[in-house]
């Protein structure tokens, strides 16, 4: 019996999601028969003997079960160096790559992107010309096979997401909830009626928000009055939690109320009751999606010994173990409510992109996914880009490109990250998440509430070609001083309204920040949340190792984090990108 569950996206922007069992028969040829495939292999130098080569796989025969293998040789002296959703290995100039435990099956007309990245000695290597999948050339064309006879019955299932009645990508056919808390401050802003309507984030920023606060209303009364705006419809309502002990170990604007210690009160105050709420039959038929704890695990990738930028609270967290316990119970306990759909935070791209960061990351998440009694079926995706900046897509540069022989890698503003944008980043993380272990039909959210870099200091087109910083910098959509600056950032605009299904791998662009609320205050105020004055939200600031020692970019006059910021509000309606 073979399993095949596949994701399919459709060309409107809709996602089509079925899980077909499928009990096959196969007679007279090997389980793994290839007779037709084609190959797509495209390599981009970096300069300095590296490149990176994508490979993509269609088999154009019948379905491949229990396996595969591919097969090229390098006309010249290229190495591969590591890899991607195949086990790599050369011999001379012979290289394998065969497939995971996770993607052995290839229906017909079913494709599989792999890749790897590479050095060349040679400086004009061509690229192989001559591929085999299963020992068969891939030609382009189908063979036709007489000697495959296979019987086949099929039965559909409601999608492949984890748990019973969970569709696979929830964003796809519903409705969205509209905070009417938020939405009320937005649309008192001169212009602010043009995006009041849209859904954002609600955020249980602490144990007081599930009963409400003068700022908001409770979790029962946003879901009742999700409830009510559904009017029978599906409706995805985004919960965002938000409250770990120790919360923010590297910044200060958004330390929260629990001590670094406080787990069981996590579980007991905060997690438990949250998870009740969700689990009450009138609230059945929404869609719940949480994103859950922002920021708390790319921390203890980044931010602890010995690395340069260790922050001591993060050691903290990172020794006491309360971040992946709060992370694994807060999964498996929403999880437990087959309506919840649980998405975990992966930081962004001028974060994690890095080589050092990337995989530990995916395999830390894994690790807190299987922690405190959780499994990896309680996470059905992965956010990007929570309250950043990053850019969806530079639209001037690319990874692969260089300038005089110097790759953009080496660029100031790059700095060898492995990624130039959000879009490029999630769609490799959610490959990389694969690869340590989730479900193979995990999906991707990004956050585009405050990343549209419209306004004047826009870029039209690439920039000079006279160096690779000059190309970089004028070329740029992100305009921020530092990909590491995170506090109310200056010329930034709205990005992409929310929108679901937009990009293969992606479940939807959504607002989880809602625009208008401020990072972090500029200064010292004083409150009972457990908030700090950040430096990086002072304009003043002239830096540290996490932003390269650069001014932080941060409006002026801002109010702690979480409070409306009316000048901020104004700004990112003037940059939006589209336009309002
Ligand atoms: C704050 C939260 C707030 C959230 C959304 C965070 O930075 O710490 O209190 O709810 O932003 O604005």
């Amino acid at each position: 019996m073979k399993l095949n569950g596949q994701r399919r996206w459709a060309a409107a922007g809709v996602v089509v999601a079925t899980a077909v069992a499928t009990f096959g028969v196969a007679m007279s040829a090997p389980a793994g028969a290839a007779p037709g495939c084609r190959v797509d292999y495209k390599a981009n130098s970096w300069g300095g003997g590296g490149f990176g080569a994508s490979v993509k796989i269609t088999n154009l025969g019948d379905a491949v079960s229990g396996g595969w293998t591919l097969k090229f040789t390098f006309p010249g002296s290229q190495r591969v160096a590591q890899g991607w959703n195949a086990t790599w290995s050369q011999s001379g100039a012979d290289v394998t790559a065969t497939s995971l435990s996770w993607n052995g099956n290839l229906g017909t007309g079913a494709s599989i992107d792999l890749g790897f990245n590479g050095s060349n000695a040679g400086a004009n290597d061509a690229n192989p010309s001559a591929f085999t999948l299963n020992g068969t050339l891939c030609t382009g064309d189908t063979v036709p096979t007489t000697t495959t006879t296979t019987t086949t019955t099929t039965t559909t299932s409601n999608g492949p997401g984890p748990g019973p009645g969970r569709v696979d990508n929830p964003y796809v056919g519903a409705k969205q909830y509209v905070n009417p808390d938020w939405a009320a401050k937005a649309a008192a802003e001169p212009g602010g009626s043009r995006i009041a309507n849209q859904p954002t984030g609600v955020w249980m920023d602490r144990i007081a928000a599930i009963n409400g606060t003068v700022d908001s209303r409770g979790l029962v009364g946003h879901l009742d009055e999700a409830v009510r705006q559904a009017a029978g419809s599906p409706l995805v309502i985004q919960v965002v939690i938000y409250n770990l002990p120790g919360r923010d170990c590297s910044a200060l604007a958004s330390n929260g109320e629990l001590k670094p210690t406080e787990i069981d009160k996590y579980k007991t105050d905060y997690i438990d009751p949250i998870a009740a709420i969700f689990a009450r039959p009138e609230y059945a038929n929404l869609r719940i999606v949480t994103t859950v704890e922002i920021d708390s695990l790319p921390n203890l990738i980044t931010n602890v010994s010995p690395r340069p930028t260790a922050v001591p609270a993060c050691d903290v967290m990172k020794a006491n173990g309360n971040y992946v316990t709060g992370v694994g119970y807060a999964l498996a306990k929403l999880g437990a409510v087959p309506n919840v759909y649980n998405y975990l935070d992966i930081g962004h791209h001028g974060w994690i992109g890095w080589d050092d960061n990337f995989g530990p990351t995916a395999e830390l998440l894994y690790q807190a996914a299987n922690a405190s009694g959780s499994t990896k079926a309680n996470v059905h995706g992965f956010i990007a880009n929570t309250a950043n900046y990053g850019a969806l897509r530079e639209l001037y540069f690319k990874i692969e490109d260089s300038v005089g022989g110097t790759s953009v890698r080496q660029s100031k503003w790059v700095d060898w990250n492995r990624y130039v944008d959000e879009l490029s980043y999630a769609q490799a993380f959610r490959q990389r998440a694969v690869l340590a272990g989730f479900d193979a039909n995990v999906g991707m959210l990004i956050d585009t509430s405050r990343n549209g870099w419209g306004g004047s200091a826009r870029p039209t087109g690439p920039g000079p070609t006279t160096g690779v910083d000059a190309y970089v910098n004028g070329g740029r959509i992100d305009r921020r001083i530092h990909l590491g600056n995170w506090c109310n950032q200056s010329g930034a605009g709205l990005g992409e309204r929310p929108k679901a299904a937009p990009e293969p791998g992606i479940d939807a662009y959504v607002w989880m920040k809602p625009p208008g609320e401020s990072d972090g205050a500029s200064e010292e105020i004083p409150n009972n949340e457990g908030k700090g004055a950040d430096k990086m939200c002072d304009p003043a600031y002239t830096g540290n190792v996490r932003n390269g020692n650069n001014m932080s970019g941060a409006l002026p006059k801002a109010p702690l984090s979480g409070k409306w910021f009316s000048a901020q509000f104004q700004e990112l309606m003037r940059n939006a990108y589209p336009a309002l």
